[in-house]
C-alpha cells in the first residue's frame, strides 16, 4: 500500500503527504536579494507538497554565495517573501525557509568587495558563480569568536524575519559544504579555540545557531539538513561517522521539527541506519529518490517522509502524478540557475484536468 500519500506529522504541522519539496537554489532574485513575483508563482504551483522547503536564503549579506540568490535581511526581502507564503497558504500548503550562510563558498564580488568568512583561512577548490561569471574561490578570512557570536545573532534575526514573513518554520542548512558544515568538518575547521579541534567543539557553532533559531520559532518549527560524506564544495572530515552521531546525539530532547539527511552515492557508512534510531523526531530522507524507492524507504521504516528535488522542480503537481502513476516531466538542467528567466521555472506543465479525474 502507498504510504507516500498518507499524512505525517512534521513538528507543529500535519502534512497531508510524505512528499517534501527539497530546498533548491534557483537564482531568480534581483541584485538586492529580493524574490520576484515569478517566485510567488513557482512556490504556489508546488503547494500540494506535504512541505515545501525554500531555496537557500542568506541571513545576512555576508552569507551570500551565489549571484541572484535571495536574502531575509531587508524589509523589501521580507515583504516579497510574505507574498510567497500567502500564496502557498492560499493553496493549502506549508513552507519552511532554508537559512543558508555560504561562508567560504563565495567571492568578494558577491560581498561588496569583502573577503568571505570561514572557521579557518582555507580556500575551497572550485569556482564561485558571480555577477561576472565563474571565478576561482578566494581565500577566506578566519572569523574571530566575537564575529561568530554576531553570525549566530544574524541567524536569530533571520528566523524572526522569516516568521514575520509568514513562513511556517525554518531549516538550518548544515549540509553541502556551507558555513555550518565548514565548522563541523575537520578539513575546513582547524581552529585551536572552543569552536575547533575535538568534535565537541566543532558542533558548537551549529548547536548555537540552532538554539538561536529555536528561541525565535520554537523547536517544533525548526529543522536541520545534513549531508554526511557528500564532499561538496571540497568539504572533508577525518571521521564523519563520529561527527554526525555526536551531533545528532546532542539534539536529543530538543523536540526539533525534523532531521533532514541527504545522502549521495555510496558512503562508507549507512548513515540512515546510524542516525535515524538516534533521533526521536520526524526523519526526512533525500537524494536521488524515485516514487518506487521512496515507497520502499517508507515501507522499511527508514524514514517518516521523503524529499524530492529535481522531480519537484519539473513537476509542480508531483503528488498527483504519483497518485495516478502518470509520466513525469524531465528536468531541464540548463534552466536550473537562469536569472531572470521564466523558462524552466514557472512553465513546467501540470497534468491536463481530464487526466486528474
Ligand atoms: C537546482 C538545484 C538547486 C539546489 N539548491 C539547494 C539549496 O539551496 N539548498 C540545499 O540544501 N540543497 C540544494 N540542492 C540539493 C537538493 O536539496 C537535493 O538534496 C538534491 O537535489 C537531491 O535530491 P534529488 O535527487 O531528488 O534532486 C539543490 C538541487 C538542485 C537540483
Amino acid at each position: 500500500m502507498s504510504q507516500l500519500l498518507t499524512p505525517v506529522r512534521i513538528g507543529r504541522y500535519m502534512a497531508p503527504n510524505r512528499l517534501v519539496m527539497a530546498p533548491m537554489t534557483r537564482s531568480r532574485a534581483d541584485g538586492d536579494g529580493v524574490p520576484s513575483d515569478m517566485t510567488v508563482t513557482y512556490y504556489a504551483q508546488r503547494a500540494s507538497a506535504g512541505l515545501i522547503i525554500s531555496e537557500g536564503v542568506f541571513p545576512s549579506a555576508m552569507g551570500k554565495g551565489y549571484v541572484h540568490t535571495p536574502g531575509i535581511e531587508t524589509q523589501a526581502q521580507v515583504a516579497a517573501w510574505k507574498k510567497v507564503t500567502e500564496a502557498v497558504h492560499a493553496r493549502g500548503g506549508r513552507i519552511f525557509m532554508q537559512v543558508m550562510h555560504c561562508g567560504r563558498v563565495s567571492h568578494p564580488s558577491l560581498l561588496n568587495g569583502e573577503t568571505p568568512v570561514a572557521p579557518s583561512a582555507i580556500r575551497p577548490e572550485g569556482q564561485a558563480w558571480t555577477p561576472v561569471g565563474q571565478v576561482d574561490f578566494a581565500t577566506p578570512r578566519e572569523l574571530s569568536v566575537l564575529e561568530i557570536a554576531g553570525i549566530v545573532e544574524d541567524y536569530r534575526r533571520a528566523t524572526r524575519r522569516a516568521i514575520e514573513a509568514g513562513f511556517d518554520g525554518v531549516e538550518l542548512h548544515a549540509a553541502s559544504g556551507y558555513l555550518p558544515e565548514q565548522f563541523l568538518s575537520s578539513g575546513s575547521n582547524q581552529r585551536q579555540d572552543a569552536y575547533g579541534g575535538p568534535v565537541v567543539n566543532r558542533v558548537r557553532f551549529v548547536l548555537g545557531v540552532l538554539e538561536a533559531m529555536v528561541s525565535e520559532a520554537g523547536a517544533d518549527r525548526v529543522g536541520i539538513k545534513i549531508s554526511p560524506e557528500m564532499n561538496y564544495n571540497s568539504i572533508t572530515d577525518a571521521a564523519p561517522e563520529e561527527t554526525y552521531t555526536h551531533l545528532v546525539d546532542r539534539l536529543k530532547g530538543w523536540g526539533l521539527a525534523y532531521l533532514h539527511v541527504a545522502v549521495f552515492g555510496t558512503p562508507k557508512v549507512d548513515y540512515h541506519a546510524l542516525l535515524r534510531p538516534r533521533f526521536e523526531g520526524t526523519y526526512l530522507i533525500g537524494g536521488g529518490l524515485t516514487q518506487d524507492s521512496a515507497e520502499g524507504v517508507l515501507a522499511e521504516g527508514k524514514a517518516d517522509a521523503t524529499v524530492f528535488g529535481s522531480a519537484f522542480l519539473a513537476n509542480p503537481d508531483l503528488p498527483e502524478r504519483f497518485r495516478l502513476g502518470a509520466t513525469l516531466n524531465t528536468p531541464d538542467r540548463s534552466t536550473f540557475f537562469a536569472p531572470p528567466a521564466a523558462k524552466g521555472y514557472i512553465d513546467y506543465p501540470t497534468l491536463p484536468v481530464a487526466e486528474r479525474a
